[in-house]
């Protein structure tokens, strides 16, 4: 192409380039009123299927399909024009060849206009990442606690609080990195062992319950905000919207039923007739 084209978003270069220097702001986000809020506020927006349980009230993120995923970040890509916009491959859209998950992926890029897909696993998932990005579809990696393994692991479990778990931890982490992925999230982690792979990989790690260390964090927008009323430990909430809406809720139900409301009239006068 002999034209040169200025990407108006975070282009993934500009990620991958702050490894080791400022750190990478990450939120998800699941709709179009939201992205425009957080657009200029974070580095990547994530489209993550935590939006399941979120949006949806189930009560993991197995249930999450392809179509709801793409819905979901229409919108988001709607209310954004700055962020770089990445998108959960959901359980069943991608461990089964590197190929069903080239389509499926190309499906989420092609009809949502985001730029990057994130899906989960390590070593097992290598050469599915290199798959889709050497066919330039840029994948962030996903290891630690990896939610749609819920089944396997009995639950949501903490990774590598004990040392036999670190090398297989450290190989997924490496497998990832030299797969080409251009960053990774490190989700419910071993303090310590978050911060050897931070300093271990080439590629910045997002940290979600895991170390101050990691070269970016990622928080479920919900939780920080204060609507997810059973938070994780590790959130730190900026805001207290749950019983903010409550209270506006409240007040709504009160003036309605009081018959405090203006009628059509009072904002859209009568015309006089000519
Ligand atoms: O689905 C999601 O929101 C995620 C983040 C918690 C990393 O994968």
């Amino acid at each position: 192409m002999s034209v040169q084209t200025q990407l108006k978003r975070v282009t993934v270069p500009q990620i991958r380039a702050h490894k080791g220097a400022s750190p990478v702001v990450v939120l998800t986000c699941y709709h179009a009123h939201t992205a425009r809020l957080l657009d200029q506020h974070v580095d990547i927006m994530l489209v993550g299927d935590s939006l399941g349980m979120v949006m949806h009230g189930l009560e993991t993120t197995l249930g999450v399909t392809l179509d709801m995923m793409i819905t979901h970040a229409k919108a988001v890509m709607r209310g954004s024009s700055k962020a770089l916009v990445t998108v959960d491959m959901p359980f069943g859209s991608y461990e089964e060849s590197p190929q069903v998950a080239f389509r499926n992926a190309a499906r989420i890029i092609q009809e949502t206009g985001a730029t990057a897909v994130k899906l989960e696993g390590g070593t097992r998932m290598a050469e599915t990442i290199r798959y889709l990005t050497e066919r330039g579809v840029p994948v962030m990696g996903h290891i630690g606690l990896t939610p749609q393994s819920v089944n396997v692991m009995g639950g949501f479990k903490t990774t590598g609080r004990t040392l036999e778990e670190w090398p297989a931890i450290l190989a997924d982490a490496k497998a990832v990195s030299q797969a080409g992925a251009f960053a990774v999230v490190l989700e419910g982690m071993a303090e310590p062992l978050a911060a050897k792979i931070t300093q271990d990989i080439a590629i910045p790690t997002i940290g979600i319950g895991a170390s101050p260390a990691c070269d970016g964090q990622v928080l479920v927008m919900e939780d920080m905000l204060g609507l997810n009323p059973n938070p994780p430990k590790f959130v730190r909430q900026y805001a207290q919207l749950g019983p903010a809406i409550e209270e506006a809720v409240a007040a709504y139900a009160r003036d309605v039923r009081e018959r405090r409301f203006p009628g059509v009239e009072n904002v859209y006068p009568m015309k006089k007739a000519q």
